[in-house]
């Protein structure tokens, strides 16, 4: 991997441990739309949500490891879980074994620098998986940012297996997100900012704005995340030059290429997604 490193021109890779990284990359593909995208989703060990560290930091840098084996000299993280656990780790012990010239970014930091002009009262909530709120990381960040800011943290577990198994339309689905919203505001009914910390959650959207109290502003990430990719790639030519320009995506799963075409289709809108099996670790035939 090292000899080509300075030469390396290729897509965006996104990763997610699912479906979820997709409601990222539609955002990506609509702001951006001249570069070429590759995305991984570890279907086949998701949800990672109740992972430990060590796992999910395991994970993570094998999927970044293959997306960069495949070409990309930049790859998002495109879940809250992975970027919470594994983004520090692979950017500080990783990254300059692997290749320094190529870069891995999460979701957090886009996310909370948004927020941070967001919030009037100062209160904000955090919607996560398991894994993202024990690890604080929201909390952390935009103390970093804003030091006055009361961040509480709520984790919903079933949420990601509701969307994963198409159910986030369902009837079922609005008693555990009733049940989540009204833990949350009851911890702190200050709260004014809500972040969707979880790249599956924006598929629950609809059912989430009929529960949070009205004037509560709901932070999805995908249009932020893509506004500050955007923002990175001006201020980052070195790295805007290495990227391939031919508006194309492709789909890359650790489960049957068919049930991911299947799935994917239906998030993406999109009839002709095609999809191809790899397994992780990853090694090239
Ligand atoms: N989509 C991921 C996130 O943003 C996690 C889902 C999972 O638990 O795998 O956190």
């Amino acid at each position: 991997m090292h000899q080509d490193k300075f030469k390396t021109i290729g897509p965006i890779g996104v990763f997610d441990s699912g479906y979820g990284g997709l409601t990222i990359l539609r955002q990506m593909q609509k702001l951006l739309p001249q570069y070429d995208y590759l995305y991984l989703g570890d279907n086949a060990r998701a949800p990672y949500g109740s992972h430990s560290f060590e796992v999910i930091y395991e994970y993570t840098l094998q999927a970044v490891e293959a997306l960069f084996q495949m070409g990309c000299p930049l790859v998002i993280l495109a879940c809250n879980t992975a970027s919470a656990k594994a983004l520090r780790s692979i950017q500080q012990n990783d990254l300059h074994r692997l290749d320094p010239t190529r870069r891995v970014l999460g979701v957090i930091r886009p996310t909370v620098e948004t927020v941070c002009g967001i919030t009037q009262s100062k209160h904000v909530g955090v919607l996560a998986t398991v894994g993202t709120v024990k690890s604080e990381s929201y909390n952390m960040e935009l103390r970093k940012l804003d030091p006055e800011i009361q961040v509480t943290g709520q984790a919903c577990p079933i949420w990601v297996p509701l969307v994963e198994n198409f159910e986030y339309d369902s009837p079922g689905a609005d008693y555990f997100v009733e049940k989540r919203i009204s833990e949350i505001m009851g911890k702190d009914p200050e709260i004014d900012t809500l972040i969707l910390g979880c790249t599956h959650y924006p598929l629950l959207l609809h059912k989430i704005e009929k529960y949070v109290p009205q004037g509560v502003k709901i932070v999805s990430q995908g249009e932020y995340v893509s506004e500050k990719l955007a923002d990175y790639l001006l201020r980052h030519p070195e790295m805007e030059q290495r990227l391939s320009k031919g508006g194309r995506v492709q789909y890359l799963t650790t489960e049957s290429a068919d049930k991911f075409r299947e799935s994917a289709r239906l998030f993406m809108n999109d009839t002709e997604l095609s999809a191809e099996r790899i397994s992780l670790p990853f090694t090239e035939k």
